[in-house]
């Protein structure tokens, strides 16, 4: 293979990807939750210039176990998974200036979660490629978190 063209599409995949990471717009971090409570998870993904496909988002609650959730690795664990399935994120009307495409999640604080810090996670997986074309989508996969203040 062409090692330059190899090098660009790696280079601007790595941008695609970069461009392409969602945010959680909602809850704030350190929030405090009660086990038990539904909240509005909002998952924001920012506009992006190349083409990409949405396949699924996964929710979950891992407890930090009276730790601060700063000195736990949480990427790789989902915790106790509260919504898995389709992603749409949508531009809403009249917050189209200040707000990127989102979708709102109605979940609930597993009941069981011990007080403490727990690490909000929101695990995203889609296609993306180039924008002349879709023969060139690569699986991309990324993990989103934040820390929440779990009181019974
Ligand atoms: C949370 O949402 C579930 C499912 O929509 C509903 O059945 C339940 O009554 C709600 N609980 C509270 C505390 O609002
Ligand atoms: C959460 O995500 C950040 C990146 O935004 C990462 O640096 C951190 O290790 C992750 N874990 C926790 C517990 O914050
Ligand atoms: C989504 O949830 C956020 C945070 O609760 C709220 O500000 C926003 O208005 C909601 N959007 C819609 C379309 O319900």
């Amino acid at each position: 293979m062409n090692t330059f063209l190899y090098y660009f599409t790696f280079a601007y995949l790595a941008v695609a990807a970069l461009g392409q990471r969602i945010a959680i717009g909602a809850p704030v971090e350190w929030s405090t939750v009660q086990p038990g409570q539904n909240i509005t998870v909002e998952v924001d993904r920012p506009m992006t210039l190349s083409s990409s496909q949405e396949v699924a988002i996964v929710i979950g609650f891992w407890s930090c176990n009276g730790h601060p959730c700063a000195d736990m690795d949480v990427t790789e664990v989902m915790g106790q998974v509260v919504y898995s399935g389709p992603y749409n994120p949508k531009l809403q009307q009249g917050q189209e200036a200040e707000k990127p495409p989102y979708q709102n999640f109605t979940v609930t604080v597993p009941i069981q979660l011990p007080d403490g810090e727990a690490s909000l996670n929101v695990a995203h997986f889609s296609l993306i490629g180039f924008q002349c074309t879709k023969a060139g989508l690569e699986p991309f996969l990324e993990v989103a978190n934040i820390t929440l203040n779990v009181q019974s």
